[in-house]
């Protein structure tokens, strides 16, 4: 396996500025939700670090459900927009007030295609927390409600992020140059 360290451009955020901002966003959904009975909905498998963290900054009662999805269409480290539901919610959320964590909203495609499709099942509220907001590639309009970090348009990887499935495991945000990377046969 290639070495991070040889196609990381820089460490965008590092894991104490995560710690920081997790801390700050739990709180701050904590005072939001305050006496509300709330579900958290982890976007599998980039959101899993970010909502694990998250969850355990939360000083109210909630309960976690998981879901997967994947784009298909365009490839080449870029979402479509085409979503396709790998795995569902176990929970009914019609009438409960759901905040979807995810990773990073780089067009919107992939949350504005999954809030639409949960939106029909009448939850009381809908809210999204996304990590990583790379604003200037939005090309389909998504209300994000919290934000961990503005980041450039740049492909990120660690903290739950990957690339080609590795390297999700590291504690930062790195950028990386695609062009020092090989990808794996
Ligand atoms: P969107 O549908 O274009 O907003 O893309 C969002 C999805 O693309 C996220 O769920 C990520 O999984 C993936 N994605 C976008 N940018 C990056 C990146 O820089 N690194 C890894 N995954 C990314
Ligand atoms: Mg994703």
């Amino acid at each position: 396996m290639q070495d991070y360290t040889e196609f990381m451009d820089s460490v965008l955020v590092s894991a104490e500025e995560i710690e920081a901002r997790v801390t700050e966003l739990g709180a701050q959904i904590s005072r939001d939700y305050a006496g509300e009975d709330l579900l958290v909905v982890c976007l599998l498998r980039g959101a899993m670090t970010f909502t694990a963290d998250l969850t355990r900054k939360l000083t109210i009662q909630h309960e976690l459900d998981c879901m997967s999805l994947s784009s298909y269409g365009r490839g080449n480290y870029a979402s479509s927009g085409n979503v396709r539901v790998n795995l569902d919610l176990m929970t009914n959320i019609e009438g409960r007030h759901v905040l979807l964590v995810e990773d990073i909203v780089d067009s919107g495609r992939t949350l504005a295609h999954v809030l639409s499709m949960l939106q029909t099942r009448e939850p009381l509220s809908l809210r999204v927390c996304v990590l990583l907001d790379k604003k200037m590639r939005r090309e389909v309009p998504v209300q994000v409600d919290y934000v961990g970090f503005d980041v450039p348009d740049k492909y990120v990887f660690g903290y739950g992020i990957d690339i080609d499935e590795r390297f999700r495991h590291l504690p930062f945000i790195g950028s990386a140059d695609l062009t020092r990377y090989i990808r794996p046969a």
